[in-house]
C-alpha cells in the first residue's frame, strides 16, 4: 500500500526535521524518513553534547559557498533569535561562550526533543530506520520505497547532509540523487578538518598536546583563535576554520604572536638585551612551543648581540609561520562538507530545485558551508524553514 503525504522528506537531521515541523505545522502532510535508528545524532553529538546550536553574529559572509550571495534569503528569513525563540518557548536553559556561540545550558538531546515535540505538535510522520531502497518521479509525484513502506507525495525534500562523518551514517546520497535529477555538484571536500603535516612540518608533531592563541591565515581568510599540535599535524579552531578554505597546494601561515605589536622584537633588545629568543617567547606561549620555535630560528644568543635586520626577520617568521599540509584528516574527522548540491540549481527563496519543481534541497546537501561556531546548523534551521514556507 502507498501511503499519501503533501511532502516527504529524506534525512531527519537539523534540516530535515526544521523543514518537517514547519511544513506540518503549516497543515501539510509530512513524513520524514531517515535510515539511521534514531534522528539528529549529529546534533546529539554536537558542540562537546550541548549543540552550539546557533551564532548570533550569523551573516552571509561566515558561509563559504560558489555563490556567497546565495545564503542571504533565508538566513534574513529565518534568524538565530527566530530558533532561540523556538528555545526558550520549550524552556532549554542555554548561554553564549564566546564569538556569539550559543550552546544549550545542559544537554543536547533537549534541542532533538524539542524539534520532535514540534513535529509531533503538527502531526508530522517520522520513519527511523528505513532505507530508502528507491526514489521514483512520474506524472508531478514523488515516489519513496523503503523495505517497509511505500509513500508518494506531490514535493521531495533532500536533507541528507554531506558525507563527513561516515561511521555517525553520513553519505554522499543526496549528491547521487540530485545528479540523477540532473543537478550539478559542487565538489564535496572536508571542512572544519585537522590537517596534516610532513617532511620538515612534522618536526613539529613532537608537540602533540600544546596549544596557543594565534590567527590562522589561508588565502584571504584569517582567524584569530587557539591553533593545536596533534600527532598528526594541526588542528583547534583557528586551523579548523582555516581548513575550510584550504586547498591541496596551498600553505597555512599561523601568527604566533598576535598580541604583539610590530617593532617588539627590537624593542626587546633596547629594554632586555641580556633575554635570550625562548625566554621572550616563552611570556606569550607554553614552553615547548617557545623552545621548539627558538631552536626552528637558530637564535641562541641573547637578543643585545644580535642585529636589528636579523631580529626583524624573526619577528616576521614569528607573525607568519608558514606550514605545508599535506592534506587533512579527511571525511572520517570533518565537521562539514564543503561544496554539495550546486547553489545555482535552486532558487534561494524557496530552496527548489530549477529543473524539477517541487524537489527541494536544503541543509549541508547544498553547496553552503558555515564557520565553526552554530554557523551550520542555524543554515540547516534557515534552509529548512524556507523550503517548509512553499510546499
Ligand atoms: P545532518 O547530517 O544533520 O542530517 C542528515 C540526515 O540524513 C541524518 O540523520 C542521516 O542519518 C540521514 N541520511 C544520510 N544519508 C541517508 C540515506 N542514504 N538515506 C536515509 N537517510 C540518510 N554545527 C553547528 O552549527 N554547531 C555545532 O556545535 C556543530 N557540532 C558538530 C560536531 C560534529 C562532531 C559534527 C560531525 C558536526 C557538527 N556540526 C555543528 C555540523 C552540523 O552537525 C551539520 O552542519 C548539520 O547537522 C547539518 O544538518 P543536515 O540536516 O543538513 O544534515
Amino acid at each position: 500500500m502507498i501511503t499519501r503525504y503533501d511532502a516527504i522528506i529524506l534525512g531527519a537531521g537539523a534540516a530535515g526535521l526544521m523543514c518537517g515541523l514547519v511544513a506540518c505545522q503549516r497543515g501539510r502532510r509530512v513524513l520524514v524518513v531517515d535510515h539511521a535508528d534514531q534522528p539528529g545524532k549529529k546534533i546529539l553529538i554536537s558542540g562537546g553534547g550541548r549543540c552550539n546550536f546557533t551564532n548570533l553574529h550569523t551573516a552571509p559572509d561566515r558561509y563559504l559557498s560558489a555563490n556567497p550571495h546565495f545564503a542571504r534569503s533565508a538566513l534574513s528569513r529565518y534568524t538565530p533569535h527566530d530558533f532561540l525563540a523556538m528555545v526558550e518557548r520549550h524552556r532549554i536553559g542555554w548561554h553564549e561562550k564566546t564569538l556569539g556561540q550559543l550552546f544549550c545550558d545542559g544537554s543536547a538531546r533537549q534541542i532533538v526533543a524539542m524539534l520532535l515535540d514540534e513535529l509531533d505538535a503538527g502531526g508530522g510522520t517520522l520513519a527511523c530506520g528505513h532505507a530508502i531502497r528507491a526514489v521514483e518521479h512520474a506524472d508531478g509525484a514523488f515516489t519513496v520505497r523503503t523495505d517497509a513502506l511505500a509513500a508518494t507525495a506531490p514535493a521531495l525534500v533532500i536533507a541528507t547532509g554531506g558525507p563527513s562523518i561516515p561511521k555517525m551514517g553520513a553519505t554522499g546520497f543526496a549528491y547521487d540523487l540530485a545528479r540523477r535529477f540532473g543537478m550539478k555538484v559542487v565538489e564535496p571536500r572536508p571542512a572544519l578538518v585537522p590537517l596534516t603535516l610532513k617532511g620538515e612540518d612534522a618536526l613539529f608533531r613532537e608537540l602533540s598536546g600544546v596549544a596557543t592563541a594565534t590567527v590562522a591565515r589561508a588565502g584571504k581568510a584569517e582567524f584569530r583563535e587557539a591553533s593545536l599540535f596533534t600527532h598528526r599535524g594541526l588542528s583547534g579552531p583557528a586551523i579548523l576554520q582555516a581548513s575550510s578554505y584550504w586547498r591541496h597546494g596551498d600553505s597555512i601561515g599561523i601568527d604566533f604572536l598576535p598580541d604583539r605589536m610590530t617593532g617588539w622584537l627590537v624593542q626587546a633588545k633596547r629594554s632586555a638585551p641580556g633575554a635570550t629568543m625562548r625566554s621572550l617567547l616563552r611570556d606569550a606561549m607554553p614552553e615547548r612551543l617557545a623552545t621548539t620555535l627558538a631552536e626552528r630560528l637558530a637564535i641562541d644568543a641573547p637578543v643585545g648581540q644580535l642585529a636589528d635586520a636579523r631580529l626583524r626577520d624573526a619577528e616576521a617568521r614569528l607573525a607568519d609561520w608558514r606550514f605545508h599540509p599535506d592534506g587533512t584528516e579527511g571525511f572520517a574527522k570533518a565537521e562539514v562538507t564543503v561544496g554539495g548540491i550546486s547553489t545555482a540549481e535552486l532558487s534561494s527563496k524557496t530552496m527548489e530545485a530549477k529543473r524539477v519543481k517541487n524537489l527541494y534541497a536544503i541543509g549541508e546537501a547544498v553547496d553552503v558551508t558555515g564557520w565553526l561556531g552554530g554557523y551550520n546548523f542555524q543554515w540547516a534551521w534557515a534552509s529548512g524553514w524556507a523550503a517548509a514556507q512553499n510546499i
